[in-house]
C-alpha cells in the first residue's frame, strides 16, 4: 500500500456522469486504470446499452458478464460489465423467487417493459443493484460471513459510467421511489440494500464538463440536483484540456486585442519563413483568438471553483482515445491526487 493520501481513499463506488458527450465513458475508464494502479480489481459498469467501453479496450463487444478488459500500470486489473436490465431482471425473479423458468416466459412478454409501465424506476434500480451488489460481493464459498472474519471483497472498487447529469440524480434516487412502493418483501430489501450503498460514504458522484457554457451550467446545475436528493459529490474532472501556447502577460495583453506584430513578424523571420510581415498580421488574429478561449476557460474553472469541489484536469488527446491515451489520462489522475 502506498502511504500518500488520496482525495477518494474510502470510496468504493464512483458514479461518473456529465453532460452527453463531454467523455464519461473515457473519463471513467481512465478512473478505472487508476484505481487499479495499486494492484487491484476494479469493475467498470456501463449501464446505457451502448458498448461504449469495449472500443476503448479493443475488445469485442461485451456479453452481460465481468470480462477482464485491461492490465493497469501496476499490475492490477480492469473488469468490464454492461448491464442490461433485462438479464437483470430474470437474474432477479431466480434470486428471489427461484422464477428461472416463469422468467424465460416473461422475457418473451417483455417483462422489463411491463414492470417499468407499472414503476418507472424498477429500470434503474436493476441498474444500480448490479453496480451495488458488485460493491458488496465477497469471495469465497457462499460469498457470505465466515467464522472468525468475513471473506475479502471481489472488487477494490466499481466504476459506474452512469446516465448524463440531467438524468442521473432521478436515477440514482429511483431505488427511493421503488422502496415507498414494497413495503415489504425481497423486493423492498432489495431497494433497501441498493440505497444503503448509494448512500453511504462509500458512494460518490463526480461529474464530467468541458471548459465550455453549456457543459459548466448542467455540471453545476447536477451538482446541485445531486446534493439535493442527499447524495455525495465527488470532484469534477474538467475534461478535454489543453496547455496555453503563449506566457500569462503575453496572454493577458493579447486578450485585450494587444499583440506585437513587429516581434512577431521578426520571430517569423528568424524562424526563415517567407512573407513573414503578412503571416505576422494573420497570426496575430488567432492569437487574440486563443487568448479570448484562455479567458473564457478561466471564467468557466472559477464557475466550477464555486461548487466547492476539487477539480482535476483531464488531457486533451491529440491522437484522439485509445488504449496508451487512457493511461496517460490515468496517470495523470493518479499524480493529481485523486486516486
Ligand atoms: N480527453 C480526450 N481527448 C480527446 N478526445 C476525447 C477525450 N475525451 C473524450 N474524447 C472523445 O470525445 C467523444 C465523446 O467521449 P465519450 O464517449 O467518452 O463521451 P460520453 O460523455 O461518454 O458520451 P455519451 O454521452 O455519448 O455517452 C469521443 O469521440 C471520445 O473519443
Ligand atoms: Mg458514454
Amino acid at each position: 500500500m502506498s502511504s500518500r493520501d488520496r482525495d477518494w481513499d474510502g470510496v468504493r463506488l464512483h458514479v461518473v456522469t456529465g453532460k452527453g458527450g463531454t467523455g464519461k465513458t473515457t473519463v471513467a475508464a481512465s478512473l478505472a486504470l487508476a484505481l487499479a494502479a495499486e494492484g487491484g480489481k476494479v469493475l467498470l459498469v456501463e449501464v446505457e446499452g451502448r458498448q461504449g467501453i469495449a472500443p476503448l479496450f479493443g475488445c469485442p463487444p461485451l456479453p452481460y458478464e465481468e470480462r477482464g478488459v485491461a492490465v493497469a500500470s501496476g499490475g492490477g486489473t480492469v473488469h468490464a460489465l454492461a448491464v442490461d436490465a433485462e438479464a437483470a431482471l430474470l437474474e432477479y425473479l431466480e434470486m428471489f423467487y427461484g422464477l428461472r423458468r416463469a422468467g424465460e416466459a416473461l422475457r418473451r412478454f417483455g417483462a422489463v417493459d411491463f414492470a417499468t409501465a407499472i414503476a418507472p424506476g424498477v429500470r434503474d434500480v436493476l441498474l444500480t443493484g448490479k453496480a451495488t451488489e458488485a460493491v458488496r460481493r465477497r469471495s469465497g464459498p457462499g460469498r457470505g460471513a465466515r467464522r472468525g472474519g468475513r471473506s475479502p471483497l471481489v472488487y477494490d472498487a466499481v466504476v459506474l459510467d452512469a446516465p448524463p447529469t440531467g438524468r442521473v440524480a432521478r436515477f440514482l434516487n429511483a431505488t427511493a421511489e421503488v422502496a415507498g412502493l414494497a413495503r415489504v418483501g425481497p423486493v423492498r430489501n432489495h431497494a433497501d440494500q441498493v440505497m444503503e450503498v448509494i448512500r453511504s460514504p462509500e458512494t460518490v458522484v463526480h461529474f464530467v464538463t468541458l471548459l465550455e457554457e453549456m457543459p459548466v451550467q448542467e455540471c453545476l446545475d447536477g451538482i446541485a440536483e445531486v446534493r439535493g436528493v442527499g447524495l455525495n459529490v465527488g470532484g469534477i474532472l474538467v475534461n478535454m484540456v489543453r496547455p496555453p501556447l503563449l506566457e500569462p502577460a503575453v496572454l493577458a495583453a493579447a486578450a485585450e486585442g494587444a499583440v506585437d506584430v513587429g516581434a512577431l513578424a521578426r520571430g517569423l523571420e528568424a524562424a526563415g519563413l517567407p512573407g513573414h510581415e503578412r503571416l505576422a498580421r494573420e497570426l496575430s488574429g488567432e492569437v487574440v483568438e486563443h487568448a479570448r478561449h484562455m479567458r473564457m476557460e478561466a471564467g468557466a474553472r472559477d464557475r466550477l471553483a464555486g461548487a466547492g469541489r476539487p477539480c482535476y484536469d483531464v488531457a486533451f488527446l491529440d491522437g484522439g482515445v485509445d488504449l496508451a491515451g487512457l493511461h496517460r489520462l490515468a496517470g495523470s489522475l493518479r499524480d493529481q491526487g485523486a486516486v
